[in-house]
């Protein structure tokens, strides 16, 4: 169920340039039925930035009743989020979307699992669901450059995990697309989050596998109520449009015109 929920800042650390990671605590972690939900921040109770912010949940912990949400300070709105210090409280509402499809992956298959920049953390609680249900998760994880990227360490404990930077500051240098002309097709499914042209080129590549894609979208409201992310959709979609917010984030591949 959607909640509106003063959430605890439980934590807070800048893990990599301008990226940080926060630790919220509140009844509102209780909700989050499966990885890839976000969540619509409002930063200050000012009011000024008037909207709230989407920002992908990165982890779950039930029993702390804690999430951890990573996300990059680049406009007013998140930069602001940053300031904030253990026992602020946030304006939290969610959790919002659908999520990624855990149980299209079955026990002892394979599962790829690719991010790009700041869609990299939403597949952290995936990876996390998938390897405790027994399947195996290989990462492909994109950064502009090293010193932007965060939790290899933290994916390698999950399963294997390849990192890219487009300026070859660290791992294989260019793109995800580089990666995965090395590893091969021995997986059953893949998931994705990252930027349109990361999409789509994962897609392209992977049209005889079972995919799904997370959309990073600009977004209003985040409950399907002012239309702001709404995506065309191709022939095998039922409707013409889709709300990325309120329909997605997560769509299976080929759904959404890219
Ligand atoms: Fe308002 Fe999606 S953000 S409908």
């Amino acid at each position: 169920m959607i909640t509106q929920d003063r959430m605890k800042v439980t934590g807070q650390r800048e893990i990599a340039n301008n990226i940080f990671e926060m630790k919220l605590s509140g009844k509102l972690v209780g909700e989050i039925a499966c990885p890839g939900q976000f969540v619509h921040i409002r930063v200050s109770d000012s009011f000024e930035p008037l909207l709230r912010r989407p920002i992908s949940i990165a982890s779950i912990d039930n029993e702390a009743n804690e999430m951890t949400i990573i996300y990059r300070a680049e406009g007013r709105g998140t930069t602001l989020l940053s300031l904030k210090k253990e026992g602020d409280e946030v304006d939290v509402l969610g959790p919002l979307g659908n999520g990624f499809p855990v149980e299209e992956t079955s026990p002892g298959e394979t599962a790829l699992l690719i991010g790009g920049g700041i869609g990299v953390p939403p597949l952290y609680e995936l990876s996390k669901q998938l390897t405790a249900k027994g399947v195996t998760c290989i990462h492909i994880l994109g950064f502009q450059t090293a010193d932007v990227s965060f939790y290899e360490e933290e994916f390698m404990r999950l399963g294997e995990t390849f990192i890219a930077t487009v300026d070859g500051s660290k791992g294989t240098p260019g793109f995800v697309t580089n990666v995965m002309e090395t590893i091969g097709n021995n997986f059953a499914t893949y998931y994705c989050c990252g930027p349109m042209p990361m999409l789509n080129a994962v897609q392209t590549a992977y049209t005889d596998k079972k995919g799904f894609l997370s959309f990073e979208q600009r977004m209003g409201c985040g409950i399907g109520a002012c239309f702001a992310c709404v995506c065309k959709t191709t022939e095998k979609a039922d409707q013409e449009y889709v709300k990325v917010c309120s329909d997605g984030p997560v769509f299976p591949a080929g759904v959404v015109s890219i």
